[in-house]
């Protein structure tokens, strides 16, 4: 993946940075972020779709991986930015993110976020649900302020990799049913609001998608329900969002499209309905989060004890686990890795390799070839870029590793590594449980 390569001395390298050389300046668990591949993505994303002629968005979905850095990144390479909670709202404020390209999601925003949203002057808001509407639309009546929303909902058709199903009724927390007559009454709802400006809607269909099927099921059926809206109520979207989902690579099983044929079966599937329909073609925006970041992340991890249990497997543990990557514990993802600091060596024998946590499903990988790894050797975990430091947590009271951006053999710390102080920063302990001192 993008600039990773073995050096002369049998090194992984990543962003022309020796990984060896980094475990040594950082330290392990460490992420290592290629920079150069995250703009790559972002690139291959607004050019297909300045290809296509039409008016767009590209917002990157913060969750996947929201640091400042990131954010700077992102306004760099012209995206938006989609957040979901007022931290990932702050850290895009505090990265100098300009407020106008950040779009508001979420299916229960409190009164809180959003009034520091109203006050920020963020671009949109991703409205879930009437509480909210209704919510949103009192908040912004009295700070006298009119807000852009963008109704999310649920197309019935859900994607998962291979597979995507076109259900009638979607079983699902998100958005308001576009089967049931609830998308519509809510478009009723919010065109009639004061302090509401209905941009449109938006969906998201799923993640780690390998097939354009399912968005161009999404954008018939949101384009469909565009037109009868506009028949039956006469209002216009300017905006459709159609989500995030695109597929990465995660080991060599994984078949994902190029970012170019999704943004294509996208952007013709839009051209095409709304051309015969006589409609203004709407502004279409995406929120790629995963196949932004995903395959830019390695993980650095020290392999540390092992455990071989004759006839059944053999483990070994590295100094990190479900704390800095939960993907396994949570979905069994499959990832592949590679000795880093013996990256030219023939895999001898079959591992699985297991993190520190006192937790047996703590794993990593089951059934990893390698060559015989020892005490102190580097296993580098590709494909972590995304939703690994975005969900990794202190269980067992680990510290969270830093995370480095690498270009051009210069790396620079993004996040420091937390410190044993950081661990109890939050702690207090009652003045009635204190130590006498003697
Ligand atoms: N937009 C919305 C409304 C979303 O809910 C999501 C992801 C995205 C965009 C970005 O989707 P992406 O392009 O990253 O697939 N923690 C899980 C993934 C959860 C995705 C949630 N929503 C994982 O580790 O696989």
């Amino acid at each position: 993946h993008g600039t990773s390569t073995i050096n002369d001395k049998g090194h992984l390298e990543i962003g022309g940075c020796d990984v060896q050389q980094l475990a040594e300046t950082h330290g392990t668990p460490l992420y290592i972020v290629d920079e150069q591949l995250v703009r790559q993505r972002c690139r291959e994303y607004v050019e297909a779709f300045r290809a296509s002629g039409l008016q767009f968005q590209v917002a990157y979905a913060s969750k996947a991986f929201c640091v400042m850095a990131m954010c700077r990144i992102a306004e760099e390479e012209d995206m938006s930015l989609d957040v979901v909670s007022d931290g990932e709202l702050f850290t895009a404020l505090q990265a100098g993110f300009p407020a106008a390209r950040i779009h508001f999601h979420g299916n229960n925003k409190t009164p809180e976020e959003m009034e520091m949203a109203i006050d920020a002057k963020i671009g949109c808001f991703v409205v879930d649900n009437l509480i909210e509407l209704h919510m949103l639309n009192a908040i912004a009546a009295d700070k006298g302020e009119t807000v852009k929303v963008l109704l999310r909902i649920t197309p019935g058709v859900e994607a998962h990799t291979h597979e995507y199903i076109s259900t009638g009724q979607t079983d699902s927390k998100f958005g308001f049913d576009l089967g049931n007559g609830s998308a519509y009454t809510a478009i009723q709802q919010a065109s009639s609001l004061s302090h509401i400006e209905l941009l449109g809607v938006h969906s998201h269909i799923g993640s780690q998608i390998f097939e354009v099927e399912g968005f161009t099921m999404a954008v018939e059926k949101v384009s469909a329900f565009a037109v009868q809206i506009r028949q039956e109520l006469n209002v216009t979207f300017k905006v459709i969002n159609l989500g995030g989902g695109f597929g990465i690579r995660y080991t060599e099983g994984d078949t994902p499209l190029l970012v170019a044929q999704y943004v294509k079966a996208i952007t013709d599937g839009i051209k095409s309905y709304f051309g015969e329909a006589s409609y203004p073609i709407p502004e279409i925006w995406v929120e790629p989060g995963r196949s932004i970041v995903g395959e830019a992340g390695t993980t650095l991890y020290t392999v540390g004890t092992s455990k071989h249990i004759p006839g059944v497997r053999k483990y070994i543990a590295v100094d990190g686990g479900m704390t800095d990557n939960p993907r396994f514990a949570l979905y069994e993802s499959k990832y592949e890795a590679m000795l880093a600091n013996r990256a030219n060596e023939k895999a001898t024998e079959t591992v699985t390799v297991a993190g520190k946590c006192c937790e047996s499903g703590d794993k990593l990988i089951i059934d990893l070839e390698l060559p015989e790894a020892k005490t102190g050797d580097l296993l580098a975990v590709s494909c972590t870029g995304a939703y690994n430091y975005a969900m990794a947590s202190n269980y067992n009271r680990i510290r969270k590793p830093a995370v480095v951006f690498v270009k051009d053999g210069a790396s620079d710390v993004v996040v420091k590594r937390e410190s044993l102080d950081n661990i109890v920063g939050l702690d207090v302990i009652p003045e009635r449980m204190k130590k006498q001192a003697v």
